[in-house]
């Protein structure tokens, strides 16, 4: 298996990935969860960094932001709807959303002009508030966003092409502005933090598990455009300098026992508190005092006809501005978890684990588990066929996409804070 920000190849195993990749497996924090969503409960997201910092301050009732992009393009599909699926739930749990339209990713990298980059742009902003995006969260296109761009070019002081080299697999023939991205969407990540969007506060990031490359780097990059660091020690935290020893005199007065040294204090107590005490007197001289960014890992979507979804093959996804018809259509020829004949399903039984169908249904069609378990268990047993199983799937998708598009029409985008 390969998986990058820019390929994914081959049958993917995701407990591999958490293990390569040094992710946490989504189970862990699971149960910390009130209210989680069918993406949470049925393992479309299997990883997490970090995870826990969302958990506190969604139980400590302190503020917390959402940040996700897309790039758009091409047109938004079923696979970007768990990005926005996750982004309303996480806005609904209390986090301030932030919705990045990756226009000058999508130039650069895949050389849409500016003029599409915009009309795609806009109908993935009307998806997302189709399907719940509540009017206080903060939309913008990459190029249009000063915060944005200044910081992209504030934290790519901190980059060096060998870290590039070894993180994305660049060389000699990548271009400027596909190294430059990898800046702007680390700014995309960090800009929720800014002094200006109310300061250091944790941020999770949901996206599809070939991001993480990008989320590596800017936990890195969190750390490095920031004054302080921070080291556990037996009973508190060690903190340090990155920009140069006199700001160890701005944290000297901090009210907590500690010890000075050349290099370093020694802080005690709890350390989130030492944390947030130091990352205040941070903010209060100027620093940026990033908390390092939370992700969350859902799994790829399965294209339709087996192999991997492609934007340049229609027939491997449904998009949400197929219509009706057409979205029903594509169910009815999709690859299913089904026998060779109805005698044999009958005998043995579906295999849903392995049916774009019964995915569609988990992850996107039936909220109800108790609904889900009956077709799950209906198609091990083999007492239902796939004909009638895509019948019933063509008849919900032709549903969503109707009413979906609808909202979509119906959407005022002047309620909303759109930059660009
Ligand atoms: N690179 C992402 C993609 O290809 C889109 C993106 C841009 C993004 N900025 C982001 C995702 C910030 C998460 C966070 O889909
Ligand atoms: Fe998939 Fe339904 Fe066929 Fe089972 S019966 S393999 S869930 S299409």
């Amino acid at each position: 298996m390969n998986v990058t920000p820019w390929e994914v190849e081959g049958v993917i195993d995701y407990s591999k990935l958490i293990e390569e990749f040094g992710m946490q497996p989504f189970s862990e924090v699971l149960h910390e969860i009130e209210n989680p969503h069918i993406l949470m409960r049925r393992g479309a997201i299997f990883g997490q960094r970090d995870y826990w910092r969302i958990v506190k301050a969604m139980k400590g009732k302190e503020p917390w932001a959402v940040m996700s992009g897309f790039m758009p393009s091409g047109l938004p599909h079923f696979g970007h709807k768990m990005t926005m699926d996750e982004i309303v739930w996480h806005q609904k749990a209390g986090g301030k959303a932030f919705v990045a339209i990756a226009d000058m990713e999508a130039h650069s990298v895949r050389g849409m002009a500016w003029e599409k980059t915009r009309e795609f742009g806009l109908l993935y902003i009307r998806s997302i508030i189709a399907l719940g995006l509540e009017e206080d969260a903060i939309i913008y296109f990459q190029s249009k966003s000063p915060h944005v761009k200044d910081l992209a070019f504030e934290l790519s002081v901190e980059v060096n092409f060998s870290e590039l080299r070894a993180i994305y697999g660049f060389n000699s023939d990548t271009s400027l502005a596909k190294m430059f991205i990898t800046a702007v969407q680390a700014a995309d990540i960090l800009h929720p933090q800014l002094s200006d969007f109310g300061g250091p506060k944790p941020v999770v990031v949901p996206v599809g598990a070939d991001q993480d490359p990008h989320m590596r780097l800017t936990r890195d990059l969190a750390a490095r455009a920031s004054i302080f660091s921070f080291e556990p020690i037996e009973g508190g935290l060690r903190v340090r300098s990155r920009k140069g020893k006199e700001y160890l005199e701005k944290i000297k007065e901090i009210g907590f026992e500690r010890k000075v040294y050349e290099e370093h204090i020694d802080i005690f107590g709890d350390s989130r508190e030492i944390e947030r005490a130091v990352r205040e007197i941070e903010v209060e001289i100027g620093g940026f005092a990033f908390i390092p960014p939370s992700s969350t890992y859902h799994r790829f979507t399965t294209g339709l006809t087996g192999g991997k979804m492609s934007s340049s093959k229609p027939e491997s996804y449904i998009s949400l501005l197929d219509s009706p018809e057409e979205g029903a259509k594509k169910v009815m020829k999709a690859f299913t978890g089904g026998r060779a004949t109805a005698e044999e399903q009958r005998r043995l039984g579906g295999e849903p684990e392995k049916c774009v169908v019964f995915e569609l249904y988990s992850y996107h069609l039936i909220e109800k588990d108790e609904e889900l378990r009956q077709i799950e268990a209906d198609c091990r047993e083999g007492r239902m066929l796939c004909g009638k199983c895509k019948k019933m799937a063509a008849e919900m998708v032709r549903n969503f996409l109707k009413e979906h598009q609808e909202k979509m029409d119906a959407v005022d985008l002047g309620k909303y804070t759109i930059i660009g």
